[in-house]
């Protein structure tokens, strides 16, 4: 009998997610034989045993774990597709399955090597201290082993902030763990297609209804940004998910100390004039300058 509803998860197909880029598109992994026929060691290509047991605690999300979040040994992780292949690393769909259950979970990988953005990613990471300063420098040349290091700084940054801004109740996926320069965190699905991740909000259009609560959504997140002394850094309307009428904010690794970083008003600076004209231009009139203002008020209240 196969785990998944339905029959035949080898033949199951991945919903589209909606992207428009060629490269968005999820690719299907075929052959993958149902969680309860898997012997011991005949994991198929793309699954392994759930990573979660060999997770040191401090790797692990912040408690209370989510009710769908599995701690199960037995566990499968199962690798479904790839969702956005990126510069600096790739994001795969995993799901993480027992006999019982299952969650989807989004695999955030950040590669060692190309890693082509190097100028910019140092202004994001000035005012932080890595301990080693051996690391510091081949990160600074951009040695091949530089930018292993590199990769492994970013994954770590991104896994910080991600718990920071979840604890500080800014919708972020939920931090699942980390792992080197994986990042498993909650999949943020499309309420309305099984499967597919939720669109960005880059892809909706004028007249959507939903754009009022939106941007109210997104002003209420770049204040609590702002009350944890930070700005994301890259807000754009491709780093923000519209899960039905939630907005949720990804892609933190860049987050900037407003006060350790001397560019960091610059960085929120330019996020608030990303998101205004980003609405201005759907319509809904939103000023940048008034908005940096009161963000800046929050900060110092
Ligand atoms: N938790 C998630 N749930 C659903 N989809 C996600 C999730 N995280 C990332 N994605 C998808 O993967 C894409 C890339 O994610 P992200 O922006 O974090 O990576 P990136 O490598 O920085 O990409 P880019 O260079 O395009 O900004 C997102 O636009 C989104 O479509
Ligand atoms: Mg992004």
């Amino acid at each position: 009998m196969s785990y998944y509803p339905g029959g035949d998860t080898a033949a199951t197909p991945l919903a589209f997610n909606g992207f428009d880029e060629a490269d968005t598109r999820l690719k299907t992994r075929r052959g993958r034989p149902a969680w309860n026929e898997t012997a011991q060691d005949e994991l198929a290509d793309g699954q392994r045993y759930s990573t979660w047991p060999s997770i040191e605690k401090g790797c692990r999300g912040p408690k209370p774990y989510p009710s769908w979040l599995i701690e199960d040994a037995a566990a499968l992780d199962t690798e479904l597709g790839i969702l956005k292949t990126g510069k600096e690393g790739d994001v795969f769909l995993v799901e993480r399955a027992t006999e019982a259950r299952s969650a989807l979970l989004a695999a955030k990988r950040y590669r060692g090597r190309e890693h082509l953005q190097f100028s910019r990613s140092q202004a994001y990471s000035e005012g932080r201290s890595a301990r080693r300063s051996r690391d510091n420098r081949a990160v600074k040349n951009n040695s091949s082993y530089g930018r292993e290091v590199a990769a492994l700084q970013w994954a770590s940054a991104e896994w910080t902030y991600l718990r920071r801004c979840h604890e500080a109740g800014i919708p972020v996926p939920y931090p699942v763990q980390i792992d080197g320069t994986e990042i498993l965190m909650e999949f943020i699905a499309d309420p309305q297609i099984p499967r597919a991740a939720a669109p960005r909000l880059q892809q909706l259009s004028r007249n959507d209804p939903r754009l009022p609560a939106l941007w109210d959504q997104l002003a209420d997140a770049m204040e609590k940004f702002a009350l944890l002394g930070i700005a994301h850094g890259d807000l754009s309307a491709y780093n923000l998910l519209v899960a039905g009428d939630r907005l949720v904010v990804i892609d933190v690794p860049q987050c900037v100390d407003l006060a350790g970083n001397v560019q960091g008003l610059d960085f929120l600076h330019r996020d608030c004039v990303n998101m205004c004209d980003w609405f201005t231009a759907k319509g809904l009139p939103r000023d940048a300058e008034a908005l940096f203002t009161s963000l800046l008020a929050s900060m110092f209240a």
